[in-house]
């Protein structure tokens, strides 16, 4: 009987708080580690738990299998190198603005979702086409560069490659390699880290695919992204299909006059646009005023804006 009350209480309690659980502790297997980039590592670990917030005191092996997803040879790395997996996550935050710079006036413009870490960048991410092959690579490139910054200022505690280690054989079958700089550190790490996933699953299930992710980290990591690799065509991104991740440009702002991707004619995909008239205030006509201050007008410009249908 006893059993029985517990039980209709926890179930209420799991109820509730059932997405955190499921997050914290059935982290998904398939889950991408590019989501620590769309969600930081903070939110990842326990709430309320002072001691896994405070990565510099909490232990290692708290705080790396806590994060949800994560390969066994990603929770050894972190592990091993506790400290920079804040590098992990602020590297491929800045992998995804780079990306959403590059790709602001483009159908596709690398948008995220926080709601499924198995697909941080939405279900287009699960297709081997060329924005995929750019994501890898602007991601990895990005935890190079972040662990490699953390290193030069001092942040990581261990900036080197664990000679130690050298030789260690684990069922992935890693090494880390000597190294003699931030650079190399920056690097080897991303290529444990990042290529650790691809790796195993390569191993499991010999896709083509996971070869295509893992040419793409490297790729991104020796800044090589006219190299790039992909293996299926692009959808045309126009209309919405939420099912396959895809948004659709109705409501993008395009631009009349220009010739290029953001082209109303292009990115509205031939729909047409709404135009709406909006009025910007600014300060102008200003003056000097003698000692010491500026005195400005404010003056109204309307600018056209126009948006896909
Ligand atoms: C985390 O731990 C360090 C070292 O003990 C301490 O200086 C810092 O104040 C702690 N931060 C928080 C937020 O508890
Ligand atoms: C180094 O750590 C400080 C304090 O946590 C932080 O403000 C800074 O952004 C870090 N720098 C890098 C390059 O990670
Ligand atoms: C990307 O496009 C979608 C609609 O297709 C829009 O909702 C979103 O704000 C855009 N994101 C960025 C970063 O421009
Ligand atoms: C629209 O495109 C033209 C031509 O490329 C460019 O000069 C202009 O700055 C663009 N306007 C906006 C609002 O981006």
């Amino acid at each position: 009987m006893d059993t029985a009350k517990v039980r209709v209480s926890s179930v209420k309690i799991s109820l509730a708080v059932l997405p955190l659980l499921l997050l914290l502790l059935w982290p998904p297997v398939a889950a991408n580690w590019m989501y620590l980039g769309v969600v930081g590592v903070t939110p990842l670990l326990p709430q309320g738990d002072q001691e896994a917030q405070n990565l510099s005191t909490s232990s290692a092996v708290s705080i790396c299998q806590h994060l949800p997803g994560l390969v066994q040879q990603q929770v050894a790395v972190c592990q091993d190198h506790p400290d920079a997996i804040k590098s992990v996550s602020a590297g491929a935050r800045r992998g995804i603005t780079e990306c959403q710079y590059q790709f602001r006036h483009e159908r596709w413009n690398c948008t995220t979702t926080h709601e499924d870490p198995d697909v941080p960048f939405g279900h287009i991410i699960k297709r081997g086409s060329k924005e995929t092959a750019f994501i890898y690579a602007i991601t990895s490139a990005g935890v190079v560069h972040a662990v490699t910054q953390a290193c030069s200022s001092g942040n990581l505690t261990d900036c080197y490659c664990d000679m130690s280690k050298q030789g260690l054989s684990t069922p992935e079958g890693w090494k880390w390699g000597g190294c003699s700089d931030n650079l190399n550190f920056g690097n080897q790490f991303a290529r444990q880290f990042v290529d650790a996933p691809e790796k195993e699953w390569h191993k499991k299930e010999k896709k083509f695919r996971n070869l295509m992710n893992l040419h793409n980290n490297e790729a991104g990591r020796q800044e090589r992204k006219s190299e790039l690799v992909h293996i299926h065509s692009s959808p045309n991104y126009c209309k919405s299909k939420p099912k396959k991740g895809i948004l659709g440009t109705s409501g993008r702002q395009c631009n009349k006059t220009s010739s290029g991707p953001d082209s109303c004619s292009f990115l509205c995909c031939g729909r047409g646009y709404n135009t709406k008239a909006v009025k910007y205030i600014e300060r102008c006509h200003c003056k000097f005023v003698w000692c010491c201050r500026v005195e400005c007008k404010n003056c109204v410009t309307k600018v056209d804006v126009h948006t896909c249908k």
